[in-house]
């Protein structure tokens, strides 16, 4: 294994899209920003150096940081931002992880313009559980804003309203021929007849779930969160905000055309706030008898793949219960077959304006909309959580009183709600070393009838059971999967419905845990786990860095 050294120069830079030039935050002027390449077992070094006004962290969104907690990146929750003039270098080891991942700002919403693929090769020698494909190309799904998105969400936060949607979805950057100005800023992806591709999808969109397909082209889903899966093919993948996936695409060996659409919109439970436009490019056979030197645009949208429609919860509820962890003896799925503590968490979004004779703090005001988690709306502290907790100085910064139950017994599916009373805080769920979790995640339905897709840091989880309705602690364990349940760092919580997770808590450190819609993140759907350390050395924190910037 070998060192792997990167600089990110975080920088403004003029990009213009959708027929406007904006000047955006970027890692080294691009928009999405450089590839990670590293090998299981390698060292990586980046060196983050801030040129701009924000506050910066990056997060690398899905490797495990064991003992590195130091490195993982949400502000103020494992280190304090970077600032003006500042720089910081992220130094950690790829353990037992092999995939796509990706990386993105971890502070306010800087991710919108601060986000890249992150693939971690196998060790040399050890193959792919797949074909080899013939050329491996990140996908990375975005979403843009002509407006500036910092005012967006500040405003929202003070107005208590939902922030403004984005323009466009984008392919690696750009919105493609169904927008505005965008016939030339279309994705294309060139491919040869009969070969096979590794396409890494990754969902970096701050708001949306998505669909994405290739019209008269099946994808064979291999990998999902860099675990293996069991393979199975699709005409379309679902993936939400913070999930990877990667697919093997066989490409036609005589092709009818010389071109095919790639697309991708949203999925959308409920009222939530959408935008149903459609994100695409262009599939394009080389040395095919049909290929014409430049590229053609396909007329649009008489080529576009059939997405399921908007709301389609049957499609996202059978593609989520396909996946299955490959469980292979190479790549076994180690799911803990017993359980040490139990938690349920209700995961939900407020009411704007707050019920009368209820309380509905936010993170940023008393009285306006509040997401949460146990009715604990989430507030982050003014320094690192992790500093506080490595020192011993957790006083008066956070409390470990994070409730491991819903704190009001109701029906989660009831309509209008009877509980809506959130309170803000920072508050923690302390666990001892290599506890083995069990952790239900009810999505309570309240106002938005929305599914929420839980994101936790600094572990993979096994999603043991999943279902609609209330949660039934005495009929639904009978139903889990401990034998081939897919592993994964985040997961949609369905609208209505519940999720069961295991995990073994074997990462000593304090790990975020959030919705990754970034609008819910900011009204307070996030908390934090805080894993002491165990007896052996190779079972504690690692000291911090000594250039870990300062509040
Ligand atoms: Cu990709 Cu805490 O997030």
């Amino acid at each position: 294994s070998i060192t792997r050294r990167y600089t990110f120069n975080v920088r403004l830079q003029n990009i213009t899209r959708l027929c406007r030039t904006k000047q955006v935050i970027t890692v080294n002027g691009k928009v999405p920003g450089p590839k990670i390449v590293a090998r299981e077992g390698d060292q990586v070094l980046v060196k983050v150096v801030n040129r701009v006004s924000n506050n910066v962290t990056i997060h690398w969104h899905g490797v495990r940081q064991l003992q590195t907690g130091w490195s993982d990146g949400p502000a103020y929750i494992t280190q304090c931002p970077i600032q003006t003039g500042q720089s910081y270098t992220y130094n950690f080891t790829i353990i037992g992880q092999r995939g796509t991942l990706f990386w993105h700002a971890h502070v306010s919403w800087l991710r919108a313009t601060i986000y890249g693929p992150f693939v971690i090769l196998p060790k040399i020698g050890v193959p792919y559980p797949f074909p080899k494909p013939h050329k491996e190309i990140p996908i990375v799904l975005g979403e843009w804003w002509t407006a500036d998105t910092e005012a967006i969400i500040s405003q929202a936060l003070q107005t208590g309203g939902g922030p403004n949607i984005s323009d466009s979805y984008t392919i690696n950057g750009h919105p493609g021929a169904l927008y505005n100005c965008s016939a030339k800023d279309t994705f294309k992806l060139g491919v040869r007849p009969g070969k096979t591709f590794l396409l890494r999808i990754i969902n970096a969109a701050l708001n949306a779930e998505l669909f994405f397909s290739i019209a008269n082209h099946s994808l064979t889903v291999v990998e999902v969160d860099a675990i293996y899966v069991k393979p199975f093919t699709t005409n379309t993948v679902l993936i939400t905000p913070g999930q990877t996936t990667n697919v093997l695409l066989t490409v036609k060996p005589n092709p009818t055309n010389a071109t095919f659409a790639i697309a991708a919109r949203p999925y959308v439970t409920g009222r939530g706030a959408s935008d149903n436009s459609t994100t695409t490019g262009i599939l394009h056979y080389h040395n095919s008898s049909l290929s014409n030197s430049s590229i053609s645009v396909p007329k649009f949208p008489l080529l576009l793949p059939s997405l399921p429609s908007l709301n389609d919860t049957n499609f996202a509820t059978n593609f989520s219960r396909r996946l299955r962890s490959l469980a292979s003896n190479q790549f076994p799925a180690n799911v803990p077959q017993k359980v040490d503590k139990r938690f349920l968490f209700t995961v939900g979004l407020g009411t704007n304006p707050c019920p009368k004779n209820q309380t509905c703090q936010g993170p940023n005001n008393a009285t306006k909309f509040a997401a949460s988690i146990n009715n604990v709306s989430f507030s982050l502290p003014t320094t690192a959580l992790l500093q506080a907790h490595f020192f011993g100085q957790s006083a008066g910064v956070y409390r470990t009183d994070f409730p491991d139950n819903p704190p009001n017994k109701f029906n989660y599916t009831g309509m209008p709600p009877n509980n809506t009373n959130v309170s803000n805080g920072t508050r923690v769920e302390v666990l001892e070393f290599n506890t083995r979790v069990e952790l239900v995640l009810q999505d309570t339905g309240i106002l938005w009838v929305e599914s929420h897709p839980l994101h936790l840091h600094g572990f993979n989880f096994f999603v043991v059971g999943q279902g609609f309705g209330n949660y039934n602690p005495s009929t639904d364990p009978a139903n889990f999967n401990l034998v081939d349940p897919v592993e994964r760092n985040t997961i949609g919580v369905p609208s209505g419905g519940w999720v069961a997770l295991r995990f073994l808590a074997d990462n000593p450190g304090v790990w975020f845990m959030h919705c990754h819609i970034e609008a819910h993140i900011s009204w307070g759907l996030r908390m934090a786990w805080v894993v002491n350390d165990g007896k052996l050395p190779n079972q504690k924190l690692l000291p911090p860095p000594s250039h870990l910037p300062a509040c």
